[in-house]
């Protein structure tokens, strides 16, 4: 089949914005960081919906001068490339990537800001991000235990040295306070769309060859496979709850956990090339 390849050419002028929709205007509030949409109880920016036609594309912009979500559509052109600023290929019959989703992530102090607001704005902002008249956020990641956003170092089973069946494993006050009930809310404001993949930071210190949550540290070979069975456990714990997960990463930024606590000092675990191909040779049950 002959492939064709689409040459568009974008001349991206302001006479090419054929019309400027908003959401509700942004509350503009001055900060020392510069101007910000506040959104309270009562009030929240939405997000215009999608308006495109054949041929045509349509923009969502936030800049300090437009501030909310405003969105403007405007035609695409072939135009000569003498007049093009940006040139961009597009090849319709083989597309190479899809995109899964968009979206941020569950951590403790995530949840423990919203918390802190009263429950009708704590609505709002979370309709704003995941709301069909919000941002639709679809996929999110879901720390399993603490991260560098977390009220504290912790683990699913701290303090209990050599429990290598993990009957101490408990999920901790972060995933029942701050994380799960936002999750299951957010959930059900993308019509359960939400695709979630979690992602862990450290495994309990005892696990480890510095007996730290942080600092130069690594899985201990003896741990590999409770620390296997620990993933499944959180699941497990999560699907209890009603939460399932679309994906895993086995760990967040490896090479913080190569670093002295003098450089930082938050939830990490260090592994080389190797030691993660070993780890993959482990069977998760
Ligand atoms: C919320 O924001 C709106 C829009 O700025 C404002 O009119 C309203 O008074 C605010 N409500 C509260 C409770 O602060």
């Amino acid at each position: 089949m002959k492939m064709l390849l689409h040459q568009v050419y974008f001349l991206l002028l302001a006479a090419f914005f054929i019309n400027h929709v908003y959401g509700n205007t942004c509350s503009q509030k001055t900060t020392t960081y510069g101007y910000v949409c506040v959104c309270n109880s009562t009030y929240c920016d939405t997000v215009p919906q999608i308006y495109v036609k054949e041929g045509t594309y349509q923009q969502y912009t936030t800049t300090s001068q437009t501030l909310g979500f405003s969105t403007s559509n405007g035609q695409i052109k072939s135009v000569s490339e003498g007049y093009s600023i940006y040139k961009i290929d597009l090849t319709n019959s083989q597309p190479k990537q899809t995109v899964f989703g968009f979206g941020g992530a569950f951590t403790g102090s995530t949840g423990f800001n919203i918390n802190s607001l009263p429950s009708t704005a704590q609505d709002n902002l979370l309709e704003s991000y995941f709301a069909a008249d919000g941002i639709e956020y679809t996929l999110c990641r879901v720390p399993i235990g603490g991260t560098d956003f977390s009220l504290t170092k912790y683990t699913y089973d701290d303090n209990h040295a050599g429990d290598v069946d993990l009957k101490y494993f408990a999920l901790q006050d972060e995933d029942l306070l701050y994380k799960i009930p936002y999750i299951i809310k957010a959930n059900e404001l993308s019509n359960n769309n939400l695709e979630l993949i979690a992602s862990v930071w450290t495994a309990p210190p005892w696990m480890k060859t510095n007996n730290d949550y942080a600092g130069i540290g690594f899985l201990k070979i003896e741990y590999y496979q409770t620390w296997a069975n620990y993933f499944v456990k959180f699941f497990e714990e999560y699907a209890k709850k009603g939460i399932k997960f679309w994906g895993l990463t086995t760990q967040n930024e490896p090479l913080i956990g190569l670093l002295p606590t003098f450089i930082s000092e938050i939830n990490a675990m260090g592994y080389t090339n190797l030691q993660m191909n070993f780890y993959f040779s482990y069977k998760i049950p």
